[in-house]
């Protein structure tokens, strides 16, 4: 079988490296030069664990190929996936202007049948769009072809990419044919060894699904963070009510970790876009207002902490900061908590020393030198007044506290992500505040 996957960004070339594992041959199309020549040495332009080394494998047997010519890459495709990104308006809405470019193009130079599938989280409505873009180009060229469109949205998690999509929970594709989804089932049929289905449904509802599933999922988070303030407020400790409500298989133990908020490419943005998907048609989405309300205001709680533990001039102090990507196994800081709390503490006079395993290019390329940056994770620590924890990396879970103590002027941690005992912390003697369990401190 014969794909060509257009877009070689996160979706675009894991999905792509993902099918050609499999035994399929894939053509990876970017407008990138630079890129599509780096891709073809095997070189990727982001951090995904495994993602490397799958694709040098798959460029040696001959599977996986790279081209800026969307003609060449389509010439004997039998599917087409549009992957290229869809960047939020001002508005927040997505701009289509990419994919539809992408399937204008395919409009110009398709010459036998296809399924073009969009594969980028797009608008409801998007690939009726799509196949109105084509047909006009085929119109123009005054030929007439059998082709279908169809929606095929990707649900997998920046750092956990490539297990997601090759054991995926569930593939589900928007189909109008019996031939396009008897084409479907085919390509991903390597994928369904464990039980797991391929779910058929109309378009708009594939459309609706991505959307529905991220709300969901970001709903979940804004909810444990209200709750965890609360429990700060009334005395109570998130981590128990974590494990009392998750036990009700009704509710499920995951996706309910409070901490500083949610960032990344995706929630925020999706959010956002069926918020205005919903306002265009004249309805409010109270509940995702309020998650995303919510959700700004998260970002803030690790600060108001600080605040309450050394007042709100910090001039002449310096925090040392552990972790800024969005969240582990990644270098993406897309809309970190991490961002937010850098700018607020900056404003109120502090230095920042920060480290990162993976973030540290990224965050240089964004901040530039509005913080300091540190080799390791000890090495912040030295002369900072406090530390801040604010993504739960690994090696950040069992720290050696006594040079922790050493190091750092002030015993006082701040949490934000609850990796830590609160009742070791206090027997090494720290203060440490975390996220909905009450503040804690050493007896004098
Ligand atoms: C998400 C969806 O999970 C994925 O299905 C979709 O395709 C893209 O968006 P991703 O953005 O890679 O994936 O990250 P994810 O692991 O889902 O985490 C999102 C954010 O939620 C992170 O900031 C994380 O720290 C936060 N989070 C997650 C919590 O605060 N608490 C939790 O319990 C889970």
């Amino acid at each position: 079988m014969k794909i060509s996957i257009v877009g070689t960004g996160y979706v675009g070339l894991v999905s792509g490296t993902c099918f050609a594992d499999v035994g399929i041959t894939v053509t990876c199309v970017d407008v990138n030069e630079k890129k599509i020549n780096a891709l073809k040495k095997g070189i990727i332009p982001i951090y995904e664990p495994g993602l490397e080394t799958m694709v040098h494998n798959n460029i040696e047997k001959g599977r996986l190929l790279f081209t800026t010519s969307l003609k060449e890459a389509i010439e004997q495709s039998e599917v087409v996936f549009i992957a290229v990104g869809t960047p939020p308006d001002e508005d927040g809405s997505a701009d289509l202007k990419y994919v539809l470019d992408v399937a204008r193009q395919i409009g110009k130079h398709m010459d036998h049948y296809m399924v073009i599938v969009t594969k980028s989280t797009v608008p409801i409505g998007t690939a009726k769009k799509v196949k109105a873009a084509i047909t006009d180009e085929l119109e123009k060229r005054g030929v007439e072809l059998d082709f279908d469109v169809a929606s095929n949205p990707e649900f997998l998690k920046e750092g956990n990419a490539i297990q997601d999509f090759l054991k995926p929970d569930r593939i589900v594709v928007g189909t109008e044919s019996e031939k396009a989804q008897k084409m479907m089932s085919r390509l991903y049929k390597p994928f369904l060894l464990n039980g797991h289905p391929i779910i058929f449904m109309d378009i708009p509802s594939a459309e609706m699904t991505k959307y529905a599933a991220n709300a969901m999922l970001a709903t979940k988070i804004s909810f444990i963070n209200d709750m965890a303030n609360l429990c700060e407020i009334v005395g109570a400790d998130i981590s128990s009510v974590r494990d009392g409500i998750g036990s009700d298989s009704r509710i499920g133990n995951k996706f309910i970790y409070a901490g500083a908020g949610y960032g990344g490419s995706c929630f925020p943005k999706d959010v956002k876009a069926v918020i205005k998907t919903a306002a265009d048609y004249g309805y409010k989405l109270r509940v995702l207002q309020a998650v995303e309300d919510v959700n700004d205001a998260q970002k803030h709680v690790l600060v108001s902490k600080i605040k309450e533990h050394f007042g709100s001039n910090l001039s002449q102090m310096t925090f040392a900061l552990w972790g800024l990507s969005f969240k582990p196994k990644t270098d993406d800081m897309r809309e970190a908590p991490a961002l937010v709390i850098i700018d607020e503490l900056i404003k109120m006079g502090a230095s920042i020393k920060a480290y990162d395993p993976v973030a540290m290019d990224e965050a240089k390329r964004i901040l530039g030198d509005k913080i300091f940056y540190g080799d390791d994770p000890y090495d912040v620590l030295i002369d900072a007044d406090a530390l801040v924890v604010i993504t739960e990396w690994p090696e950040f879970r069992i720290p050696n506290f006594k040079v922790i103590d050493k190091l750092v002027k002030n015993k006082v941690i701040f949490d934000g992500r609850n990796i830590y005992d609160p009742n070791e912390m206090v027997e090494n003697g720290f203060s440490y505040y975390s996220i909905g369990r009450k503040a804690r401190h050493p007896m004098k």
